[in-house]
């Protein structure tokens, strides 16, 4: 891990002792598929998980609930399935997989940190997301790449309202179902503190202006908007106290409204390389992502689209499904 000086810890770990990732695992491997029923699910979940440690319980909801946490916490040593089927090649579900260990793990971390949620622009509104490179979008900046280095972004959703900030996740959490073979696929996690303290002061202030209109995500400008960019109004992409900043970066682009502007947003991505924290994901790791309090990156890696490749399985979670109520989907409390 690398991290600039701040007064505050960035990143986190939990490590689950044996003993306690057998009987977790124990409850869920009989688990049925948990997006069947989701809010029982959900229920049954906050049991299971309620057998962690109380220190580490309190450090994952804490770092769901306060201001002054880190915006990156890795969990290790989960539960994992006792049989894997072939890494899905398209970005849906795999129709073979028989137990729902992932599965739940994933639910289970989420909901200490709020309510997982579905939007209908990011894979159909489902609530797990696979996350697997797809040969058609390896040079893409989506969640489908491989051969490109995938930029520090926060993820975003397009929103009528013309802010792309402000209906998305509060957090993400991935869960590593499978590694990618060469074990090369790096996640980065860049503090909005960290980047703040490394930046100069003149670029932090062009970024705290509202100077920039984010692009909507790469599956909106594919699937609706027919390969156009769809921008926003025009935000700063940090905001709010200086002890606790907001960034907000699209992966599909951000267009700077003056050459200053975009110089800022290349020195931006800079700085993030510069004080990121980086882990490899494996089998029985899990991220939890602060989506607001930092940006994240993905290295490149080699995918092959044979059955064996880097599969993750991801959530966007809100932690109150009230301030989004005005783009509910009918019929799906969950999917906005
Ligand atoms: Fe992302």
């Amino acid at each position: 891990m690398t991290s600039k000086e701040t007064l505050v810890s960035t990143f986190a770990e939990v490590v689950l002792d044996d003993e306690v990732r057998n009987t977790i695992g124990r409850d869920l491997r009989s688990f049925p598929n948990p997006v069947d029923d989701i809010d029982r699910s959900l229920a049954m979940l906050r049991v299971t998980f309620s057998k962690l440690p109380i220190d580490q319980l309190q450090t994952i909801l804490d770092f769901g609930r306060h201001v002054d946490t880190p915006g990156v916490a890795l969990v290790r040593n989960l539960p994992v399935d006792p049989e894997l089927p072939e890494t899905p090649i398209d970005g849906e579900p795999s129709k073979d997989k028989k137990t729902f260990v992932a599965e739940t793990v994933l639910l289970g971390l989420s909901q200490l940190l709020g309510e997982p949620v579905g939007f209908t622009t990011e894979k159909s509104g489902r609530l797990v997301h696979d996350v697997v490179p797809v040969s058609a979008g390896a040079r893409s900046q989506t969640n489908q790449s491989s051969h490109v280095f995938l930029n520090f972004h926060n993820d975003i959703v397009h929103d009528e309202v013309g802010r792309y900030d402000v209906s998305n996740p509060d957090f993400l959490v991935l869960n590593c179902v499978r590694q990618d073979g060469n074990k090369e696929a790096v996640t980065y996690y860049a503090d909005g503190r960290d980047i703040s303290a490394a930046l100069d002061p003149e670029v932090l202030d062009v970024l705290r202006r509202p100077l920039f209109r984010l692009n909507a995500p790469g599956s909106y400008v594919r699937d609706v908007a027919n390969g156009a960019d769809v921008l926003s109004d025009l935000v700063p992409v940090i905001s709010g106290p200086a002890e606790s900043p907001e960034v907000a970066v699209s992966a599909n682009g951000v267009v700077g409204e003056t050459v200053e502007a975009e110089q800022a947003l290349e020195e931006l991505q800079r700085v993030c390389r510069e004080v990121a924290h980086q882990v490899k994901l494996e089998p029985g790791t899990a991220l939890l992502i602060n989506n607001r309090k930092g940006l994240h990156a993905r290295s490149q890696f080699f995918a092959r689209h044979n059955g064996r490749d880097r599969w993750l399985q991801r959530t966007y979670i809100r932690r109150s499904l009230w301030t989004i109520r005005y783009r509910g989907v009918a019929g799906d409390r969950r999917v906005h």
